[in-house]
């Protein structure tokens, strides 16, 4: 196959697809791959270290896009870049499907086959390609960090000569990938953890990590659909919930959020209010700012002041930590392209558990 990785052009993005390391395995198979200059500058893989993997290295968008099967992006193309896409190309990218219909007729226009990689099916076999889980563990991690270097106090508890300090509270809201990792981020930083999500089975993922579980009796079998997603509350659950988040943040010095229902707006958790009631100094990560913040506060790409309380709108976390944020996607996408090829070849084949869900155009035809 021949493979090429275009420098990504969407502001604030300094990860990409394919890093160095994975580039040498495909390579090694007998893959060509062909990798824009620069691409790799901004998440500290420098094009030297592309040529000794065994890339070659070319220029501008066109020259990593043409005369190849597969596109790796990390970010979906721009609507220039998708109209200078070579036909019957495919492109594998975080497309963002929801709001990418437009891009999807105009590549499909082109005859592009399009792989998100948000679809790839959250099953054991495809776990290694599974974009969601690897950057959402960058953001979880980062989330904390975010908020330690902003919070007036210490996370660890201390014993010095000028007396000890009492370890912090945080409070994660949503366990899933991010928010386990904000968990056990939090819990290596010496803080004291507590945390709620409304699906069973993450009751005892957050024990496990040593936080305590609030609000147990919020948590019910029916809560998740069968893909093991969280579905979203009832009007009566949604209330208790706030009541007891409510009751719970009064006494938090940080908050990480999470929460998110797919296909929908983040459910809001955290009201005006409650962010009134909290201590001086303490802080709110947002980490489902994206799909319009679990706090009612939240603004998208700013920390908003509510008093003395910060509230971090947090953006493309993983962008900021870009080396192994792309470490952990040219993984993800290494391991796609090993599974789309066959005897040397690109095989978008439809009927694979695994390629046939993240395929939203292929051969003329949009199929979602
Ligand atoms: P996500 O990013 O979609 O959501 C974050 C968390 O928010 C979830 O844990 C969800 O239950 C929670 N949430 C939703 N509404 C809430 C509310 N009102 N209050 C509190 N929490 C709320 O989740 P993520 O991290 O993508 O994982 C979701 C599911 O996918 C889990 O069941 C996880 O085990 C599964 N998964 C499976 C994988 C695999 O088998 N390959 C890989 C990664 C995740």
């Amino acid at each position: 196959m021949r493979i090429g990785v275009p420098r990504e052009t969407e502001e604030h993005e300094r990860r990409v697809a394919l890093v160095p390391d994975s580039i040498a395995k495909l390579v090694k198979a007998g893959h060509e791959v062909l990798v824009e200059r620069g691409a790799g500058s901004a998440a500290y893989f420098p094009d030297e270290q592309y040529e000794k993997a065994g890339a070659t290295l070319v220029d501008g968008f066109a020259g990593a896009v043409t005369g190849v099967d597969i596109v790796a992006k990390v970010q979906r193309p721009s609507s220039a870049e998708a109209a200078s896409m070579p036909e019957g190309v495919a492109v594998a990218c975080m497309l963002q499907p929801a709001t990418s219909k437009e891009l999807v007729e105009q590549l499909n226009g082109r005859r592009v086959s399009v792989l998100a990689m948000e679809l790839v099916p959250r099953i054991t076999r495809a776990q290694s390609m599974d974009v969601l889980s690897s950057q959402a563990t960058v953001s979880g991690y980062k989330a904390v960090l975010m908020a330690a270097a902003a919070l007036p106090r210490f996370l660890p508890s201390l014993t010095t000569a000028a007396g000890s300090i009492q370890p912090a509270k945080a409070f994660v809201i949503g366990a899933g990938v991010a928010g386990l990792q904000a968990i056990a981020t939090s819990r290596r930083l010496g803080a004291q953890v507590s945390a709620f999500d409304v699906r069973a089975a993450a009751r005892e993922q957050v024990q496990s990590l040593g936080a305590k579980f609030v609000a147990t009796d919020l948590v019910s079998v029916g809560a998740e659909d069968k893909g093991g997603y969280a579905k979203a509350q009832s009007d009566d659950e949604q209330e208790r919930t706030l009541a007891a988040i409510g009751r719970h943040i009064v006494d938090q010095d940080l908050v990480i959020t999470t929460a998110q229902i797919p296909g929908r707006a983040a459910p809001r958790l955290v009201t005006a209010a409650m962010v009134r009631s909290m201590k001086p100094g303490s802080v709110i990560v947002d980490l489902a700012a994206e799909t319009g913040g679990n706090c009612e506060l939240t603004v998208l790409g700013e920390t908003v002041m509510e008093g003395s309380v910060s509230i971090i709108g947090a953006r493309n976390l993983p962008s900021s930590q870009p080396l192994h944020a792309s470490q952990m996607y040219s993984r993800n996408m290494l391991t796609l392209l090993q599974h789309l090829e066959k005897e040397g070849a690109l095989h978008v084949d439809l009927d694979d558990e695994i390629t046939g869900a993240m395929t939203v155009a292929h051969a003329g035809v949009v199929r979602r």
